[in-house]
C-alpha cells in the first residue's frame, strides 16, 4: 500500500497491483529546464511544483520517484476507460506492427468499420450516421460550424457564456470565458448566449419561479443581434472548462426549439459528455431529451489517442463534397483501432452503468462534505462527471480561488489530481477515468476533507 499523506491525517490510497517500471530517464529538473528552453512557455503545467507523469495504469499514475496518484481529472477528462487499458494496448501493439499510416486515400477496415460502430451508438431514429474523423476536439467543432454554414447558407452561430469549444481560430470565438481568449480580433457572427448556470444566475433569479429567463431569451439574441437567420447553435450538454455547470431539465430543450424556428442546426459538443460519462446517458445531451443535427467528440473517444470527430445525418454531410476537402491523420488506422476499442469497452464492462453507480456514490460523499466545510457553495454533475464549486461566503457566493488553486495543489501531495475550471477558477472538476472504484471514491473524499481543513 502507498501512502501519500504529507500532514498528521494519513490517507492511504487503495492498494494497486501494478508495479510501475524503475524509470532511468532524466530528472524533473532535468525536464523542467528542456521544457522552459525548448516549448512553447504559452503551454500551460499545473501545480507551483509541476509534476512528471511516466507511467499510467487504469486510475492510477505514477511520477518519476515511482510516487502513486489517483488521476481523478483522467488526463484532461480524456482517459475514459483507463490508462493502458491492457485489450487496447494490444489491438495498438498489433496495428502498429501492421500499418501506421497511409491516410484516408485508400481503403482500411479500421476506420469504417469504427464509423460504423459509432453510428450504431448514435440516439435511435436520428440517422446520425456519417463521420468525420479528425485528431482533436477543436477540429470537429470547427468542421461541424463550417458544415452547419454551408449546409443552411446563412452564418451566424450561438455559443453559449462560460463555454469551451477549443483553442482554433473559429472555436476560441465560440469560447466564452475570457481566460481562454487571446487579446485578438474575434471570427465574425458568433454570439454568446446565456447558460443555465443556477448557482450563478445572471438574471438573479431562482429556478423554477425564473421560467427559465436564460433558455427564452436565446430568442431575442436571435432577433437583436442577428439577421434573423441563424446557421447553428453549438452547446456542451454539461460545460466542462466552465466548471460542470449542469443546466436546468428543460434548458436544452426549449433553446433547440427557439434555434429551430430561426433556421438552425444545432450542435451537441459531447467532447466531455459522451461516452457514457454522464452515467444516465450514452451521451450527455441524451439527459436533456433533445436530438442534435451534429455531434461532435473527441478527447473519451480515444482514450487518450489524438482522436475527435463530427457524425452528421447524410444530407449535411454531403455539403463537405462541393469542394476538396483532407485531414491528413483523422482516422488513421492506429488511432481509429483505438477508438473502437474504446467503444467495444465501454459496452463489455458496463462502463456507463458503472460511471452512474460509482459517480452517485461519490457525490453522495462529496454532498456530504457540505455539512463540514462552508467553502463548498455548491456539489454539481451527473455521473463521473462531478464539480465542487468553492466560495468564501455562501451567501456572498464570492468565488474562493485561490483557496481552490491550494486544494488542487495540497491534494496533489496527498496523492490525489484533480482539475479546475470556471470563470474565477473556484470549482473543482472531479472527472476520473471511468474504472474508479468506491475505494478510490472514499480516498478521494477523504483526501478533499482534509484539504478542505487545511485550507479553512
Ligand atoms: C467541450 C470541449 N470541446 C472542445 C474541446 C477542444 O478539444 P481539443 O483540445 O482536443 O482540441 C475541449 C477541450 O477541452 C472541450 O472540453
Amino acid at each position: 500500500m502507498t501512502t501519500t499523506n504529507t500532514t498528521s491525517k494519513r490517507i492511504s490510497l487503495p492498494v494497486c497491483n501494478h508495479k510501475p517500471a524503475p524509470y532511468s530517464g532524466p530528472s524533473k529538473e532535468q525536464l523542467l529546464a528542456l521544457r522552459r528552453e525548448y516549448l512553447n512557455p504559452g503551454i500551460l503545467t499545473y501545480y507551483k511544483d509541476p509534476i512528471a507523469i511516466v507511467e499510467g495504469h487504469m486510475q492510477y499514475l505514477w511520477d518519476e520517484t515511482g510516487k502513486q496518484y489517483l488521476d481523478a481529472f483522467a488526463g484532461i477528462v480524456t482517459v475514459s476507460v483507463g490508462h493502458c487499458h491492457p485489450k487496447i494496448t494490444e489491438r495498438i501493439r498489433e496495428q502498429v506492427g501492421k500499418l501506421v499510416h497511409t491516410t484516408t486515400i485508400y481503403l482500411h477496415p479500421n476506420v469504417v468499420q469504427f464509423a460504423e460502430a459509432l453510428a450504431k451508438r448514435m440516439p435511435k431514429g436520428a440517422n446520425l450516421k456519417q463521420t468525420y474523423f479528425t485528431n482533436s476536439g477543436s477540429e470537429a467543432n470547427e468542421l461541424a460550424i463550417m458544415m452547419a454554414r454551408m449546409h443552411t447558407g446563412r452564418h451566424d452561430v450561438i455559443s453559449l457564456r462560460n463555454c469551451y469549444h477549443g483553442g482554433s481560430n473559429q472555436t476560441i470565438g465560440l469560447t466564452a470565458v475570457g481566460t481562454w481568449k487571446y487579446p485578438l480580433p474575434s471570427p465574425p457572427n458568433i454570439k454568446n448566449a446565456t447558460p443555465g448556470y443556477c448557482y450563478r444566475c445572471p438574471y438573479g433569479l431562482e429556478y423554477p419561479s425564473c421560467d427559465v429567463k436564460c433558455a427564452r431569451d436565446v430568442e431575442d439574441l436571435i432577433r437583436y443581434e442577428t439577421c434573423g437567420e441563424i446557421a447553428a447553435f453549438i452547446a456542451e450538454p454539461i460545460q466542462g472548462v466552465g466548471g460542470t455547470v449542469v443546466p436546468p431539465p428543460e434548458y436544452y430543450g426549449i433553446v433547440y426549439d427557439i434555434v429551430r424556428k430561426y433556421g438552425g442546426l444545432c450542435i451537441a459538443d459531447e467532447v466531455q459528455t459522451g461516452f457514457g460519462r454522464t452515467g444516465s446517458h450514452y451521451w450527455g445531451h441524451q439527459n436533456w431529451g433533445v436530438v442534435p443535427d451534429m455531434v461532435t467528440m473527441a478527447k473519451g473517444i480515444g482514450n487518450g489517442a489524438p482522436l475527435g470527430a463530427c457524425t452528421t445525418r447524410p444530407e449535411i454531410a454531403q455539403t463537405m463534397k462541393q469542394r476538396l476537402h483532407f485531414n491528413t491523420f483523422g482516422g488513421n488506422p492506429v488511432s481509429a483501432i483505438q477508438g473502437m476499442s474504446v467503444l467495444e469497452i465501454i459496452d463489455e464492462e458496463k462502463i456507463q452503468q458503472h460511471a452512474a453507480k460509482v459517480g452517485g456514490y461519490l457525490k453522495d460523499k462529496l454532498t456530504d462534505l457540505m455539512d463540514k466545510h462552508d467553502m463548498i457553495g455548491e456539489v454539481r454533475g451527473m455521473g463521473l462527471m462531478l464539480g465542487v464549486e468553492l466560495v468564501k461566503d455562501r451567501k456572498t457566493k464570492e468565488p474562493a480561488s485561490a483557496e481552490a488553486g491550494q486544494v488542487v495543489e495540497l491534494a496533489k501531495d496527498r496523492g490525489l489530481l484533480m482539475g479546475k475550471g470556471g470563470l474565477y477558477g473556484n470549482t473543482l472538476r472531479i472527472k476520473p477515468p471511468m474504472c474508479i472504484t468506491e475505494a478510490d471514491c472514499d480516498f478521494l473524499a477523504d483526501c478533499l476533507d482534509a484539504c478542505l481543513e487545511e485550507v479553512g
